[in-house]
């Protein structure tokens, strides 16, 4: 990891190669990503009505605001302008619909001053997506809806690339954790019980890389960088828009980062939708990822 690629004039192969060295790239707003935030603050607007969406934590009791945001996010979610704005970002990105799957995508908001950091509004701690079933070659995409600032942007940890750390991965099944956790997320406003893999030693945090792209712009990263959510101090709420995307050739031919101390059981592959048609990846592929609970290899599993 050593590179940050902006508006790269390389094919889909050549960025998930360099993606999977722990590369970042950043791309300029796209016609579909602008209209993918257009949408989006569409969306927020109806929700919050006459007041500022990242404004609005200041003007309501954070249980009103939990349910607001409990509303709006599956609606987004599973909206079906969410899946077509997606598959207009992927083409413009030169990403063949044949190959690349795609999951629908999430809204996430990150408060002011820690308002709201838990349930609905998690604040993400400095993690891997392959902590979370993610196989190691999905790629991350992460937009922002109004223009952020450094105070609260995501965060790289550069430090953690290819280097393991010790966490809760093992504990953690995909299958399970939908079954139990995500129904209950609007429930924690407060604090956050639900128990999801963190890094189990000190981190050193620094040096680390906020990205920080116009509204609309487009942050992509592998699944396995060391990530979190920056502890939010701008006086206004952050949204984005986020969603993933797996490669079915380098999924079945395992390439993608290499799993230096996930050690999840699950997968997310059943998740993704193909950018053509909105197929599922092949059922036999599906079986190949998902590791039965506590079977990860145990050097997998630092203690
Ligand atoms: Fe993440």
């Amino acid at each position: 990891m050593n590179s940050v690629f902006m508006d790269a004039a390389v094919g889909d192969d050549a960025r998930r190669k360099h993606v999977y060295d722990g590369q970042l790239f950043v791309y300029s707003p796209t016609p579909s990503s602008l209209a993918f935030i257009e949408f989006a603050k569409g969306m927020l607007k109806q929700a919050f009505g006459s007041l500022d969406p990242a404004l609005a934590q200041f003007n309501m009791p954070v249980e009103q605001y939990a349910a607001i945001l409990a509303e709006l996010k599956p609606k987004f979610i599973h909206h079906p302008t969410s899946k077509e704005c997606i598959r207009g970002i992927l083409s413009e990105l030169k990403c063949d619909p044949m190959a690349t799957y795609f999951d629908v995508p999430r809204m996430r908001s990150a408060t002011s001053e820690g308002y709201l950091t838990s349930g609905i509004a998690y604040a993400f701690h400095p993690h891997r997506d392959t902590w979370y079933s993610a196989p190691m070659c999905q790629i991350n995409w992460w937009i922002p809806i109004y223009p952020i600032q450094a105070e609260n942007a995501m965060a790289f940890h550069p430090h953690y690339w290819g280097r393991a750390v010790r966490n809760g991965s093992h504990e953690y099944n995909y299958a399970e954790w939908n079954a139990v956790s995500r129904k209950t997320a609007a429930q924690h406003i407060k604090t956050d019980t639900r128990k999801q893999p963190h890094a189990e030693e000190p981190m050193e945090l620094d040096p680390q890389i906020r990205l920080l792209p116009p509204a609309g712009g487009i942050i992509i990263f592998s699944a396995a960088q060391m990530h979190s959510t920056v502890p939010n101090t701008a006086g206004r709420t952050r949204f984005s828009i986020d969603f993933r995307t797996v490669h079915l050739p380098d999924a079945e031919a395992r390439r993608g980062a290499v799993n230096v101390d996930s050690a999840c059981t699950g997968t997310t592959m059943g998740d993704y939708l193909r950018g053509s048609d909105l197929a599922h990846l092949p059922e036999d592929l599906l079986r190949a990822y998902d590791l039965p609970k506590d079977s990860a290899p145990e050097a997998l599993t630092p203690r």
